[in-house]
């Protein structure tokens, strides 16, 4: 793959790291996040185009503190936030005060005198993966000088007291004597704050000076440059072989697929396995997209029958999810023939994923499926073209590959489908009503415009009975949950105010037009302590 121009978070375990790589992202920056533990090997290998030093939990001054040995970052660019800003002022020759309190929420900035500049011009236009324009380069100015606003988000413990030699102090606040330092020579730059966060409200200002007015960046990173390298990339990896591109009916494994479609035409196989657990008339939609408007070379195995079989009588949620994962597998080796000449398996993962998977402290909540647990007769390589991407980087993507907008906009859907939003028993017959009830919902949310902002909504199907009674008659029947949640990247998610017009007349359709449904529920609860589905 071509090289872009990099940044490394170095991740000293903040809160807000991930949201550091975001933003840099958002401004056409190729970021990557790095442990610390790992940081110093990486930084000497690839030679970044500069380095964010992230915030963290801990104290520079306690035993075994996260650290980074300085000297790799010798004519690097370098933006110390927050833990990172006391690390570098310890490592460089400050002196660093341990605090007695935290301090935490929002603060005034006073910019240094000697910091300050005649230009006051913002620099927050830029270009990314996700939006397309550059804004010009501006004059040499502290990374603080003339912001359009001086609040600040705080969340630290302990305080640089001095600054490094060669170092000038850029900001305080009432309660911070160095919120800001900077060393122009050397290209070092830190700030005790936040400017990642939202309620720094300037705060993308200073990260675009950083990159683009000290690091010299181009903004390189677009869906045209990332759509660009990847096919090179795929076709060296691939040569004259054949992938099998695993298609589900989602947005990522779409992007995937519509990529390798680019790369080798009709030596991506795309097989979707009809598994009888999707959402209404997604079945379709699937093939219509793919044969339709990509002209794949589309395979579509329908094992509906051979999944239903399997669930039958199967209640617990995590035997559940065991089942449908080994039918895939099951629907692979029935098809062996078909496949057996594919030397290489795409998959939809995403960054997210892979940072997750890189987490020593994840607790397993549930077995999450994808087309993990493949038959050893497949001994397939991995393609993960997505692996660097976000979501909405990979929506960007899509949309640039020319991928219909009801497919790019789609919510995310678990690979075991609607089996984890049917409680209890899966059967055709319970899988038709959570179908009929998520297409009244949707589409009404849809038809207002308000599901603008929606993570994911959909309807579930509840286990238990109770009496209604419709017609004069009495009715012992299953209740529908309603869900609806907003979120940045499912790791946490609350749930939306829908209006309750809506959710009244929804629930009126429901009971009035799926039957077998008398009673329907709005699930309020967040992520955590709830998760975003029901199983
Ligand atoms: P939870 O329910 O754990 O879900 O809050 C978080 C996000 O992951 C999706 N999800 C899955 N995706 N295979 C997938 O590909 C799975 O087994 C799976 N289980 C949950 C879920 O829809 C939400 O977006």
């Amino acid at each position: 793959m071509k090289k872009h121009q990099t940044v490394i978070v170095v991740d000293f375990g903040g809160q807000y790291t991930q949201l550091i790589v975001r933003r840099v992202r958002e401004m056409g920056v190729y970021s990557e996040m790095v442990p610390w533990t790992t940081a110093e090997a990486k930084i000497r290998e690839t030679q970044p185009n500069a380095v964010i030093l992230s915030g963290g939990p801990r104290s520079v001054l306690e035993d075994c503190a996260p650290t980074l040995d300085v000297a790799v970052l010798k004519g690097i660019p370098t933006l110390g936030i927050c833990y990172g800003q006391q690390l570098m002022a310890q490592m460089l020759g400050g002196k660093i005060q341990q605090g007695t309190n935290r301090e935490y929420g929002k603060r005034r900035i006073r910019v240094a005198e000697n910091s300050k500049s005649e230009d006051q011009s913002p620099t927050t236009d830029h270009r990314s993966l996700v939006t397309d324009h550059q804004s010009p380069i501006t004059d040499h100015r502290s990374l603080v000088t003339g912001l359009a606003s001086d609040q600040v988000w705080m969340s630290h413990g302990d305080d640089v007291l001095e600054v490094p030699p060669g170092f000038t102090v850029t900001a305080s606040t009432d309660t911070c004597p160095i919120a800001g330092m900077e060393n122009e020579a050397e290209q070092q730059y830190a700030v005790q704050f936040h400017p990642e966060v939202t309620h720094t409200p300037d705060g993308k200002t200073i990260l675009h000076r950083f990159l683009f007015e000290k690091a010299k960046l181009k903004g390189d990173w677009t869906s045209e440059s990332f759509i660009e390298d990847q096919v090179t990339a795929i076709r060296a990896q691939v040569g004259e072989g054949k992938v099998l591109c695993a298609v589900s009916g989602g947005v990522d494994s779409a992007v995937m697929a519509a990529l390798l479609i680019k790369a080798i035409g009709e030596r991506a196989m795309c097989v979707f396995v009809d598994h009888g657990l999707l959402r209404k008339n997604e079945a379709e939609q699937v093939k219509e997209t793919f044969i339709g408007h990509f002209h794949a070379n589309l395979k579509v195995f329908d094992a509906k029958d051979q999944f239903f079989t399997e669930l039958k009588g199967q209640t617990d949620p995590e035997r559940k999810r065991k089942i449908v994962g080994e039918q895939f597998v099951r629907v692979f080796e029935q098809h062996a023939n078909e496949l057996k000449d594919c030397d290489f398996l795409a998959q939809g993962t995403l960054y997210p994923d892979v940072i997750e998977s890189g987490s020593p402290t994840a607790a397993k909540i549930k077995t999450h499926h994808n087309v993990g647990g493949l038959p050893d007769w497949m001994r397939m390589k991995l393609i993960e073209p997505l692996r660097w991407l976000f979501k909405d980087e990979v929506r960007a993507v899509g949309r640039k590959l020319g991928l219909p907008e009801d497919m790019v906009e789609r919510e995310p859907f678990p690979g075991p489908g609607l089996s984890v939003r049917i409680l209890g028993e899966v059967t055709p017959e319970r899988v038709h009503m959570v179908q009929e009830a998520d297409w009244i919902f949707r589409e009404e949310l849809k038809a207002r415009g308000q599901n603008k902002g929606i993570w994911q909504s959909y309807a579930a199907l509840l286990d238990v009975k109770s009496v209604g009674v419709m017609g004069d008659e009495r009715t012992y029947q299953q209740p529908i949950v309603l869900r609806a949640v907003a979120s940045e990247d499912a790791m946490t998610a609350h749930a939306v105010n829908i209006p309750f017009e809506t959710l009244e007349h929804v629930a009126n359709r429901i009971v009035n037009e799926v039957q077998g449904v008398n009673r329907v529920f709005y699930d309020l609860t967040s992520k955590p302590p709830a998760t975003i589905e029901l199983e």
